[in-house]
């Protein structure tokens, strides 16, 4: 199988390739023509590298990518970035190759936080949480502590707590953020890998004992009982095809709500893999056709090795 990574100058790129052996990803794609360092960094650079142009650029990104399919005589994309997974899975049809992305539904209900919580309300899980731009409908959280993010973000740019509704200021108050409980426990991420119907078949909860902009750098995996029941439930309220990883946070009675989903592989995945569930390395045999049993892993502490620090 032939591969092409795309946002390889990113983590959750940079780990899709060092985690495939070498040999099964061809080509990697970044819209930042500096991005072709990290193969090098990683020691990968039997991986030939493209600039393509940003996903926004809707025909200019399928033109670029699909001219890299027939240079490489690319198979497979494993798309990781936000942008990246609309434009694949909006028009699927319109690339050459198998596109390992969820369907558009789901890609365009993660992508929003405000969508996604909408989707799942009702669910024990489900945040606390309001889209308004009046102050008045933040008095529903009384004198608890709040937490401001935008419904469409990453990196944790863009967020702030609140000690109560009433300190946050005028200007923040509009449609563009999410306000939600101040979730005060540990925070997890569950890397998932779900097969071509959608059942996750692999589930590694882990917790995200630190990061680096937005990106675990060290956890430990825990079969966590809470979050491996809520992931099996997310995964029938909305389909994922390939991998996700979801992110869970403990309420002050230890109630574990969602975060949010990114239907992409992580930055943490080095630590998930080290645990010993590669799940790059699961999928492409999966979609070669062999018949392969999910990956045993264990408990413990372990380090993203793979990610620049
Ligand atoms: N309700 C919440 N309570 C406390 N912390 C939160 C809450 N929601 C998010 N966070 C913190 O903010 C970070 C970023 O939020 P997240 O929803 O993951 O957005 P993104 O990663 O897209 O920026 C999370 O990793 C978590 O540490
Ligand atoms: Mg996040």
């Amino acid at each position: 199988m032939r591969i092409l990574v795309t946002g390889v100058g990113g983590p959750a790129g940079t780990n899709v390739v060092g985690l495939l052996p070498a040999g099964s990803v061809k080509a990697a794609c970044d819209s930042d023509p500096a991005k072709r360092q990290e193969l090098r960094r990683i020691g990968r650079e039997d991986v030939r590298f493209y600039t393509v142009p940003n996903a926004r650029s809707t025909d200019a990104f399928k033109r670029a990518v699909n001219s890299i399919i027939k240079k490489e005589g690319i198979d497979c994309i494993i798309p990781t970035v936000d942008e990246e997974l609309l434009a694949f899975s909006r028009r699927p049809g319109d690339f050459n190759a198998r596109v390992m992305v969820s369907p558009y539904e789901t890609v365009k209900t993660c992508i929003d936080k405000a969508l996604l919580y909408e989707k799942v309300k009702g669910q024990p899980f489900c945040p606390r949480h309001v889209v308004t731009g009046n102050r008045q409908d933040l008095a529903l959280f009384g004198t608890e502590p709040v937490f401001m993010k935008p419904r469409v973000g990453r990196g944790s740019r863009g967020t702030s707590m609140f000690t109560n509704y009433s300190c946050i200021p005028d200007e923040r108050i509009t449609a563009d953020n999410i306000f939600c409980e101040y979730l005060p426990g540990q925070e997890y991420t569950a890397d998932v890998l779900c097969g071509l119907d959608g059942r996750p078949l692999v589930t590694v909860p882990r917790k995200r004992l630190e990061t680096r902009k937005g990106t675990s750098m060290k956890g430990e995996t825990h079969r966590n009982p809470q979050i491996l029941d809520n992931v099996k439930k997310l995964c029938g309220i909305l389909k994922f095809i390939g991998p996700a990883n979801m992110q869970f946070k403990p309420d002050s009675k230890g109630l574990m709500k969602l975060v949010e989903i990114n239907p992409r592989f992580s930055g943490g995945l080095p630590i998930t893999a080290e645990a010993g569930a590669n799940t790059p390395v699961f999928l492409v045999r999966m979609l070669s056709g062999e018949k392969v049993a999910p990956p045993e892993w264990r408990e413990g502490v372990f380090e993203n090795r793979l990610v620049d620090r």
